[in-house]
């Protein structure tokens, strides 16, 4: 049997795991770079979580400056088959309001000169992304959500922005017009590199503000974002409590393909 290990990593705002027990943390070497921090490696119930701060302790990273290859090579090294990403961002829709956690389903990759792949010359492979994230998982976190009466919307499309800025007025229209849900500056290429990885991956995305848009809310700014995200940590610490106590102590296979995303999808010969 494989055993279920579930990654969490820490969004703004997010540094920690309260409820965590038993903890030691692991400087994890990776060939790909830096990972953003120690992972902090515990028991939450029965089972083995494994936290990062994804902006590191203190937040020195800003989101360009991730290493997210090194993030998931780390995470993989120590045995994490399932990882929920914990992510601040903003809204494009009146009833996705702050504090709301959205469970997205889609993502689409708007950052620039991004490293997004394990892969390239010398071994080519063409992972799917038509459904990025993990139905079962994100079922459970929907559960988890509900048993814990934190309001939850499940579904939805998350734009990932390069950023450090935030957006224009006319690319927060423009998104919301092109039927965009919530807005980011991280969730890719994490989403990419989990599935090369062979990761299932859900988002739980905390909603702290309404970007630009709308007309009854200012700009968004760093201190409204701040205040918003420590409220939502708490919550989703709660959250990913019950999450990790119900999950199964053998990992499932995931209904869309994330623990076999590999399969079928290297292009280069093998070498003899
Ligand atoms: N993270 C939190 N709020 C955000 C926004 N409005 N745009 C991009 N990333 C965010």
């Amino acid at each position: 049997m494989v055993k279920a290990v579930l990654g969490v990593i820490g969004g703004s705002g997010v540094y920690d795991l309260p409820g965590l027990e038993d903890v030691r943390e692991e400087a994890v070497a990776s060939p790909w770079g830096e990972p953003s921090d120690a992972l902090r490696i515990g028991r939450i119930g029965d089972t083995t979580v494994v936290f990062l701060a994804r902006h590191g302790r203190g937040h020195r990273l800003s989101p360009s400056g991730i290493d997210y290859r090194a993030n998931i090579d780390a995470m993989k090294r120590v045995g994490v088959t399932d990882i929920v990403a914990l992510s601040a961002c903003g809204s494009f829709r009146q009833e996705l309001y702050p504090g709301l956690f959205v469970l997205v389903d889609q993502f689409v990759d708007r950052t620039v000169g991004r490293t997004s792949s394990f892969f390239g010359n010398g071994c080519v492979a063409h992972v799917s992304m038509a459904h990025p994230v993990g139905p079962a998982l994100q079922a459970r976190i929907l559960e988890a959500a509900e048993a814990e009466e934190i309001a939850v919307r499940k579904g939805g499309t998350y734009v990932c922005m390069e950023g450090p800025q935030f957006s224009s007025y006319a690319e927060s229209l423009t998104y919301k017009a092109q039927g965009y849900d919530v807005i980011g500056m991280t969730n890719m290429p994490e989403a990419k590199l989990a599935r090369e990885a062979e990761i299932t991956y859900a988002t739980i995305a905390m909603v702290t503000d309404f970007d630009c848009w709308h007309p009854e809310h200012g700009a968004v700014d760093v201190a409204a974002v701040v205040a918003v995200a420590r409220a939502n940590a708490a919550k989703a610490a709660r959250l990913v409590s019950r999450l990790a106590r119900d999950l199964p102590a053998e990992r499932v296979p995931c209904p869309a393909g994330s623990d076999r995303a590999l399969d079928g999808a290297i292009m280069t010969a093998p070498t003899h």
